[in-house]
């Protein structure tokens, strides 16, 4: 049981500002409780009425001197409150706050919101809004909206951030015959959020599936946590719109140029194990599809057809969105061949042909529902005058019963010749769409779902227990110190050195004397750069100088970059000059960091050099609770892998060793996260091994 419980399932709600006035909320809530079947004591609270609706009404919740459950709040936001004090007085649990006027219009509102949350913390109360529609949950019954409509029971759990998406919703799924065990608008979030109402409908029985639209997310961490232990338990899909202010921050980095505005919902949704819808339609294809079919254990697909014009279509949407046309075993193809008409195609996708009946379809679903290499499949039926599509749909929906593990889908395509066998799919819980791309594009978002929970499982927080925190946070004083945020490239070096990643040797010399010094003991060749905050293209300046061998070069090296620099940039802070081990070249990777608002740091790889904005090759994980397995799939999921793993004769580079060097850099960003920009880049490759040559970080 959770916290939540007296919400969904309350023994006795009240509505405060009960009316008796048709139109307004408070005869719309009221009039929706006693009509939905409540079993629980209804009170009305309304000063001036003594009777609502065949109900007592109360001047104010602390006059019906009973326990009551949940307050639905429909008087403005004004008294809100002093009525907020008196549910806390009457010792209310749970507040839902429909009155709008809080923190979305600011100013005072957001005052106001403050003080309500204070007001419910005082008294032990949750929040669920302001500025909601309410909540259904049709298993209990109660609907405490202001809706038209009660929904239909089902097990999908609805939570929207959009109040008047809940209304159109509501309505398109009573034309649709679409069911939701609970149905809640959350609002302004002041105190229960999306994470808080992800547990509930987790811990739900009724619910099966859960289904979310959201705008922002009010606390990343809590968010993941519910996030990925609700979608252990079901299916959880999300839609979330609008882009993040995140990374934009960030993108004066590489990394934070690399990551998209949405990179971080992507990533952390993915760490969750949640599925991210792209478009309403897929988020309710996926969930209607989620409540009656299994989550599929593969991604072969087989295409059951009586035309090959929608097979082919079904075929290519398959290969498209990256499944398999299921292979057959001997045995199928035998099967199929001795029991379907010469002129069928026996090979999926299997076309039972034009003058098939229904009795074909059967053939052709049980030959490859027993199939090991089949993991899904999809029926699709044009109607001719010759095939009963009504017997085709109970066909379907036995073969779904007699192979529960495996996921159907139909698209019966047609107008009124396929009406009434759709509607008997659709009552027999077999999915249905009116085209074969959809169905397929369902299928891949289960299959996807299949995918997350097996990658979610895989280890925890990958760890090194072997770096330098104290050396770490002493390099980092003293950039603050020096009133700085900026690291100087040997400073940045030296951490890197702490957490173990391998940084080509940089030393920052003060004199042409300590330069020979430096350079000696890392040995020539060596490289040299001006070493200034200020001085962004150094190059450009005459600030590096390049393969210097020997004593003499550099300190003539030493002289020229100190003169060229101040020559060209005459304002800048110079601490004297960098020198660096000159490395062999390698294949050039970047490791970076961005951070994110809501998730905190995020973890890139990719190609990296100077190209590395043009590539756009590179991928994203969460910091946090980074793994060795999401390591190694974050490198193979890029272009630069099939450089990395061996090219055209090329020896293949050392991968165990960046996997390392990922994993420290997401260890080295959870330990200080005052690192506000992380670049290294280049990384060099090599066979045996790797160099990070350009180590950039950013304090906050
Ligand atoms: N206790 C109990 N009842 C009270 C009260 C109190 N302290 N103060 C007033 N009332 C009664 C009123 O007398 C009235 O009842 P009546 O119809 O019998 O006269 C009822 O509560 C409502 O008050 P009223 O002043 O008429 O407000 P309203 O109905 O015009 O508006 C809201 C109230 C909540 C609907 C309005 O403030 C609001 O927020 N609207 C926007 C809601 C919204 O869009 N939410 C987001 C959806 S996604």
């Amino acid at each position: 049981m959770n916290g939540l419980t007296s919400l969904f399932q309350p023994r006795s709600v009240a509505v405060i500002g009960a009316s008796k006035t048709p139109g307004k909320i408070g005869y719309a809530v009221m009039n929706n409780m006693k009509s939905c079947g409540f079993k629980g004591d209804l009170y009305p609270i309304n000063p001036k009425e003594e009777e609502i609706m065949g109900y007592k009404a109360y001047p104010t919740i602390r006059d019906i001197g009973k326990p009551v459950d949940v307050a639905v709040f429909c008087v403005p936001a004004a008294v809100s409150l002093q009525v907020a004090e008196d549910c806390g007085k009457a010792g209310v649990k749970h507040l839902i706050v429909i009155t709008a006027g809080f923190k979305e219009v600011g100013g005072a509102g957001r005052e106001l919101e403050e003080n309500l949350v204070n007001v419910a913390r005082k008294y032990d109360m949750r929040i669920t809004g302001p500025n909601v529609l309410g909540v259904i949950d049709t298993h209990t019954p109660m609907n405490a909206t202001f809706a038209q409509n009660m929904a239909i029971k089902g097990n999908i759990a609805f939570i929207s951030q959009s109040g008047a998406l809940c209304v159109a919703i509501l309505d398109w799924s009573l034309a649709k015959g679409i069911g939701f065990s609970q149905f809640v608008s959350v609002g302004n979030k002041a105190d229960l959020d999306e994470a808080d109402f992800i547990a509930a409908a987790s811990n739900d029985p009724n619910t099966k599936v859960i289904a979310l639209y959201l705008e922002d997310i009010v606390d990343g961490e809590k968010f993941i946590k519910s996030a990925k232990e609700a979608a252990e338990k079901v299916p959880v899909i999300v839609l979330k719109s609008g882009v993040t202010a995140a990374g934009a921050a960030a993108a004066s980095s590489h990394t934070g140029a690399l990551a998209g505005s949405d990179t971080a919902y992507d990533a952390a949704l993915r760490h969750a194990g949640v599925l991210r819808a792209a478009t309403m339609t897929e988020l309710f294809d996926l969930a209607i599809a989620f409540t009656t079919q299994p989550i599929p254990s593969g991604k072969n697909v087989a295409v059951v057809t009586n035309s090959g014009g929608p097979g082919i279509v079904a075929s290519d949407a398959v290969e498209g969105f990256g499944l398999n046309m299921a292979r057959f075993t001997e045995e199928t193809t035998a099967i199929l061949a001795e029991k379907l008409p010469s002129t069928a195609n026996i090979k999926n996708p299997i076309d039972v042909i034009g003058d098939a009946h229904a009795d074909r379809y059967e053939i052709a679903l049980d030959a490859a529902l027993s199939d090991p290499n089949v993991d899904a499949a999809i029926v699709i039926l044009s109607p001719t005058a010759v095939l009963d599509t009504t017997e085709t749909a109970v066909i379907t929906a036995k073969a779904a019963k007699r192979y529960p593990q495996k996921p159907i889908v139909a698209s019966f395509i047609g107008g009124a010749a396929v009406e009434e066998g759709i509607k008997y799919l659709n009552d027999n819980g077999i999915p249905t769409y009116p085209f074969p791309e959809p169905a397929i594009a369902t299928l891949r978002g289960m299959i996807r779902f299949g995918e997350l929970r097996h990658e979610v499982g895989r280890g925890g927080q990958w760890e090194f227990d072997d770096v330098d925190k104290e050396r770490v946070r002493a390099i980092f004083e003293g950039v603050r110190e020096d009133g700085r945020d900026l690291l100087l490239s040997p400073e940045a070096c030296e951490v890197a050195e702490a957490y173990k990643i391998p940084a080509a040797p940089s030393r920052l010399a003060k004199s042409p004397e300590q330069a020979v010094e430096q350079a000696e003991a890392m040995d020539y060749p060596v490289v040299m750069k001006i070493a200034s905050p200020d001085i962004m293209h150094k190059t450009d300046v005459g600030g590096v100088k390049v393969g210097l061998k020997s004593k003499e070069e550099v300190v003539a090296a030493f002289s020229e970059i100190m003169e060229n620099s101040k020559r060209a940039e005459p304002d800048a802070k110079i601490y004297g000059v960098e020198v660096q081990k000159m490395m062999p070249p390698g294949d050039e990777m970047i490791i970076g960091m961005a951070m994110d608002a809501t998730f905190g740091p995020m973890i890139a790889f990719g190609s990296g050099g100077i190209l590395v904005n043009l590539l756009q090759d590179a991928s994203f994980r969460l910091a946090n609770g980074l793994s060795e397995a999401e390591v190694k799939e974050m490198i193979t999921e890029t272009k630069a892998y099939t450089i990395l793993k061996g090219f055209r004769g090329k020896q293949p580079d050392d991968i165990p060793a960046l996997e390392v060097a990922i994993g420290r850099v997401a260890q080295l960003c959870r330990d200080f996260p005052e690192i506000s920009e992380l670049d290294i880049n280049p990384v060099f490759a090599y066979p045996d091994g790797l160099s990070a040559l350009d180590v950039k970080i950013r304090l906050s």
